[in-house]
């Protein structure tokens, strides 16, 4: 057992006593440099393959990381992905919160989960890499409460959208700050893409699984309406709005999140959606979403999509002064026509993918785990997170009424 994860243990026990939090300096040095890190995997379904696999990777190129446990409420996933290690596999979260070997967890289990299994494991002391959505588009108020106990707690939580490891986004950021394109007034982004196999196409492992010891029907459920047992809800739950909210929820913290970081906004004030089930009948959620937010700096963002059509709208930032948009490799400062000034090409490491690439994915894992180290902020912060999913949340609530939706900035309120 390395020390490092002792002196950890020990700490977390001290604070749990005394419900004290964990001060930024304390855990910097219960997890210096060279301390192994102990991950815990929270959902093993098919993105923490992925999360698994780069975890892996990390270990393979030197990065001081254990596999020490895997949390599944169907025991044959988390059977399968406990292969080639000698990680502990749970059943029920809080188990593997309780674990003393895990420092810090990855989840990636339904949206409904997300927000309250990160509430947890940052209340047992544990640093969060936490799939998007943060949460469901019903839990508002427990996104506020993940954002307090994130707060309160100090830990490290970093939001699975894994574009923001594109360097392009920050020289895009710096430029905005910069005043290159003068006071931004509309930003548009969009994820189109052609198939529901997102969702639709998600594997049924076990066409004749039923609820028993090795698969929590309940624990699925969570907070979420009370329902019989229905295979298809339990392994394609993506298609139900119980669980999932289509693009909005699904795909639009990809492409929105840099965008908010880019412009620097917190909460629009409000927002617009339009779309619905245009393609494909046999899912609750829509594969159609279209929203329009206006901020308080007077500014809006579009985010439009379609999973019926993969042919895409560019981003582009429009300012008073210039529009800014990409071009391959390039950023491109296009001026307004009155300005009078030269087209600028600014040169970038640009990654060019909406989701990022495998580096993208990489740069995120391990922005994470140097935070966990020196306790500063990562790329996908809780607050950063936050403003996008209210921002999301905002969208499915106005498909659903049919009408705008507002926020309260004072009182923090979505206001239907
Ligand atoms: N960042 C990305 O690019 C990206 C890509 C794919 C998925 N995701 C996100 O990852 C999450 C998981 O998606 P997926 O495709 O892996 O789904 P999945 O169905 O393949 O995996 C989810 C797993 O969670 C398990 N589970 C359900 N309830 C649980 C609970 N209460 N406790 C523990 N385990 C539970 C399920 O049995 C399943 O094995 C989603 O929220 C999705 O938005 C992100």
């Amino acid at each position: 057992m390395k020390s490092g994860r002792i002196n950890r243990r020990r700490f977390v026990a001290t604070t749990a006593l005394t419900g004290v939090g964990l001060t930024a300096a304390n855990y910097a040095r219960a997890a210096g440099a060279n301390e192994k890190i102990g991950v815990g995997f929270i959902g093993c379904g098919g993105r923490s393959g992925a999360h698994i696999h780069m975890v892996k990777k990390l270990i393979e190129a030197g990065e001081p990381l254990e596999i020490v446990a895997l949390c599944d409420v169907y025991k044959p996933r988390a059977n399968k992905k406990a292969d080639g290690t000698s990680a502990r596999i749970y059943l029920d979260h809080r188990d593997l919160l309780a674990d003393p070997a895990v420092d810090v967890v990855c989840i990636a289990t339904p949206d409904h989960h997300h927000a309250q299994q990160a509430i947890d494991a940052m209340r047992a002391g544990k640093d969060v890499y936490c799939e998007k959505p943060i949460s469901h588009w019903r839990q508002f108020e427990l996104t506020k409460e993940l954002v307090r106990v994130a707060r309160e707690t100090k830990r490290v939580f970093q939001a699975g959208t894994q574009g923001l490891g594109d360097p392009v986004w920050r020289q895009a950021e710096q430029l905005v700050r910069e005043g290159a394109i003068g006071q931004p007034v509309h930003a548009q982004c969009g994820y189109f893409r052609t198939g529901d196999w997102g969702e639709r196409g998600m594997p049924i492992d076990d066409p004749n699984a039923k609820p028993g010891p090795d698969l929590l029907w309940e624990k699925f459920l969570g907070d979420s309406p009370k329902r019989p047992f229905d295979v298809s809800r339990f392994f394609r739950w993506r298609m139900y709005e119980d669980y999932a909210g289509g693009p909005v929820t699904d795909l639009f913290p990809h492409t929105l999140t840099p965008v908010v970081k880019v412009l620097g906004v917190k909460f629009p004030s409000v927002v617009v959606a339009t779309g619905g089930i245009f393609r494909y009948p046999e899912r609750e959620i829509p594969d159609t979403f279209n929203m329009l937010m206006d901020y308080p700096e007077k500014l809006t963002i579009a985010v439009l999509g379609t999973q019926a059509n993969d042919y895409g709208v560019p981003d582009v930032f429009r300012g008073w002064d210039a529009a800014l948009y990409f071009e391959g490799q390039n950023i491109v400062l296009q001026p307004v026509r009155e300005a009078n000034k030269e087209k600028r090409v600014i040169p970038t490491e640009r990654q060019m993918a909406r989701e990022g690439s495998a580096e993208t994915f990489e740069n995120h894992w391990r922005d994470f785990l140097r935070c966990v180290r020196t306790r500063e902020t990562p790329q996908g912060n809780i607050e950063l997170a936050y403003h996008v999913q209210t921002a999301l949340q905002m969208g499915m609530l106005s498909l659903r009424h049919g009408k705008a939706v507002k926020f309260d900035a004072k009182k923090e309120e979505i206001v239907i």
